[in-house]
C-alpha cells in the first residue's frame, strides 16, 4: 500500500492531519462536448469484494440484482467485469473474449446488461499486462483494443496502471484518450493512475471523465478501515480540481463489505457522497441486508452526490477525532454538512453559521439526511450529538423544501428489431427514462442525426418519459444497421445540462427491402 501524503488544506485554514504540503491543483481543462459523467458516474465493480473470482455468471447475477433491489433505479448504470481475466490476445494482436469465462462472448455480456438499463463496464491497463499479470495490456495496442471494446459496446473503461515502468501517465490516458474517441462510441474513462503522475494537476481532466487519487482502498474480501478514511481525508483536499465532467475518485465503496457496521456504511456513504466521488459499489449485491440496500439507495444523500453543479465538499474543520465536512453548495442554494465523529464516544458537534458562510441572522432550516427529518427554523447555531464512529448528514437551506435533483434511469438501453419479408414495414420500440429526483423535467431532445430508417419522437408522463421509434425498411439492403441515438437535457433549477443519454438501436434486415 502506497503511503499516503498527509495534508494541508487550501482555503478555510489548517485543518487536517499533518504535515506535507498537498499537489498543487490546476484549473482544470475538460471537454463536456461529450455530455458523458456530468454528475459522477454511479454503478458496480467486482474488485473489492470478489477480487478476480469473477466470470458471466456472476456480473448477469449482480446485473439482475441491481435491477430487483432498486439500485439502478437509484442511478447506480455501471455495471461489467473488473480484473477478471475476460480477454486475451490472439496471434494478430486483436483482443478476444475468454469465453470459458464469458460464454456469450463480451458483445453477449454487453448485450445483456443494456437490455436491463443498465450501462455496461470493462477493464484494462494502460501497460503491457494488467496488475495480476493474467490479461494483457493496451500498450502498443491503444487503437485496436479501444476498436474492440467500443465494438464490444463498452460505455465505461477503467484503465490501470501496472506494468507500465518508464511510461508516462499524462501522455498514455491521453493517447487511450483519443483512441477511444476516434471509435466514436462515447465511453467514460476512469484513469486509474492510484494518484501517480498527479492527475489533479490538469491531465487527468484532459484525458479522463474520473481518476483514482489512491492506493487502493482494500484487498479483496477485506476492508482496512483506517486506510479508508486516509483515503477520505486525502481526496477530500483536491476539492478544487474536479467538476461536471471529471472527477476525483478516491476508489470503489466499501459500503455492505465484512466488518462494515450500519455507522460505518453511514459513513462512508456520506463522505463520497459529500466529496462528490464516483458512488461504484463493491459488495455482494446478491446477498446484501435491507441495512446495505437502504444505506446505497438512501435517495436524499445519493441527491447531494448527483447535484448538477458538481461541487466537491472537503473538510473545513478537524481535530481530536472530529471533522466537519462542508463547502458543497447545491443547485437549489442549499448546502450540505457531514460530521464525523470518530471518536470511541458519543460527541456534541457544532456548527456555526459563519463557518458555513451565513449571515448571523440566516434563517436554518436542517434536514437530516439518515433520519430524513427536517428541523427549524433554527434559532442558534448547529449542535447535534453524533455516536460514536458514526456521522451526521445535513443539508442546510433557508427555506423548508430539500427537492432532489434529477437521477436517471432507463428500462433499457438497447432496443433490437427484426424485419422480415420484402415488402416495406413499419417497426416500433419504445424505451422509457425515468427520474428519481422530485423537480419536474423538461422533454428530453433527441439529436437530430439520425438514420434515415429512424424516426424518434418523446412524450412525459410525470415522472417518466417515453421515447417512441419508429422504423422504416424502406429499400433497405440486407445487413445489420445500428444507430447510437443520443438525447441531451437541461436541469431547469440549474441551467445546468444533464448527463447525455446515449442508447444503441440495432436494425436486423434479412432480405433487400423493395421500396414502397
Ligand atoms: C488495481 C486497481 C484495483 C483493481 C485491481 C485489479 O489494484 O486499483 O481497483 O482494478 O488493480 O487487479
Amino acid at each position: 500500500m502506497k503511503q499516503i501524503p498527509i495534508l494541508f488544506l487550501l482555503g478555510l485554514g489548517c485543518l487536517a492531519t499533518g504535515a506535507d504540503q498537498p499537489a498543487s491543483q490546476t484549473a482544470a481543462v475538460h471537454d463536456t462536448s461529450d455530455g458523458l459523467a456530468l454528475t459522477p458516474p454511479m454503478g458496480w465493480y467486482p474488485w473489492n469484494q470478489f477480487g478476480e473470482a469473477q466470470d458471466e455468471d456472476l456480473i448477469k447475477s449482480i446485473a439482475d440484482a441491481m435491477v430487483k433491489s432498486g439500485m439502478r433505479d437509484a442511478g447506480y448504470g455501471f455495471v461489467g467485469p473488473d480484473e477478471g481475466i475476460c480477454f486475451a490476445r490472439a496471434a494478430d494482436g486483436r483482443l478476444t473474449t475468454v469465453l470459458k469465462r464469458y460464454p456469450s462472448g463480451l458483445r453477449g455480456l454487453g448485450d445483456y446488461i443494456h437490455g436491463l438499463g443498465l450501462k455496461y463496464a470493462l477493464y484494462t491497463d494502460a501497460g503491457t499486462r494488467t496488475c495480476s499479470k493474467g490479461m494483457p495490456g493496451t500498450k502498443g495496442h491503444e487503437s485496436d483494443d479501444m476498436r474492440s471494446f467500443a465494438d464490444w459496446r463498452c460505455d465505461y473503461v477503467k484503465i490501470d496502471w501496472c506494468n507500465a515502468e518508464g511510461m508516462n501517465e499524462g501522455v498514455s490516458y491521453q493517447r487511450l484518450y483519443q483512441a477511444q474517441r476516434a471509435t466514436g462510441r462515447p465511453i467514460v474513462h476512469s484513469a486509474c493512475s492510484w494518484g501517480d503522475g498527479k492527475p489533479w494537476t490538469g491531465w487527468g481532466a484532459a484525458s479522463s471523465h474520473l481518476w483514482r487519487t489512491t492506493s487502493d482502498v482494500c484487498v479483496p474480501g477485506k476492508i482496512d478501515w483506517n486506510n479508508a478514511m486516509k483515503i477520505a481525508f486525502f481526496n477530500q483536499a483536491l476539492y478544487q480540481s474536479a467538476g461536471p465532467g471529471y472527477w476525483n475518485d478516491p476508489d470503489m465503496l466499501i459500503v455492505g463489505m465484512p466488518d462494515m457496521t450500519d455507522a460505518r456504511n453511514r459513513t462512508i456513504f456520506s463522505l463520497w457522497c459529500i466529496m462528490a466521488s464516483p458512488l461504484i459499489a463493491g459488495n455482494n449485491v446478491c446477498s446484501m441486508t435491507p441495512a446495505t440496500l437502504a444505506v446505497l439507495t438512501n435517495m436524499e444523500a445519493i441527491g447531494v452526490n448527483q447535484d448538477p453543479l458538481g461541487i466537491q465538499g472537503h473538510v473545513i474543520r478537524s481535530g481530536d477525532g472530529i471533522s466537519v465536512w462542508a463547502g458543497k453548495r447545491l443547485y437549489d442554494g442549499s448546502q450540505t454538512v457531514v460530521l464525523c465523529n470518530q471518536q470511541a464516544a458519543p460527541a456534541e458537534v457544532k456548527v456555526s453559521r459563519a463557518e458555513l458562510g451565513l449571515d448571523e441572522s440566516a434563517t436554518l432550516f436542517v434536514r437530516d439526511l439518515w433520519q430524513h427529518q427536517t428541523t427549524g427554523p433554527l434559532p442558534k447555531d448547529i449542535s447535534l450529538t453524533v455516536p460514536a464512529g458514526d456521522v451526521a448528514m445535513l443539508r442546510i437551506a433557508a427555506t423548508n423544501a430539500f427537492p432532489i435533483p434529477p437521477i436517471i434511469s432507463t428500462d433499457t438501453y438497447r432496443l433490437s428489431l427484426k424485419a422480415s419479408g420484402t415488402a416495406p414495414q413499419s417497426l416500433a420500440a419504445n424505451l422509457t427514462a425515468r427520474t428519481a429526483g422530485t423537480d419536474a423535467l423538461p422533454l428530453w431532445k433527441v439529436r437530430p442525426n439520425l438514420p434515415p430508417w429512424l424516426t424518434v419522437n418523446v412524450t412525459q408522463n410525470g415522472k417518466c418519459q417515453t421515447f417512441s421509434h419508429t422504423v422504416n425498411t424502406a429499400g433497405l439492403k440486407q445487413g445489420a444497421y445500428h444507430a447510437i441515438v443520443r438525447a441531451d437535457n437541461t436541469e431547469p433549477r440549474s441551467n445546468k445540462p444533464l448527463s447525455a443519454l446515449y442508447y444503441d438501436v440495432d436494425l436486423e434486415i434479412p432480405q433487400d427491402v423493395g421500396q414502397k
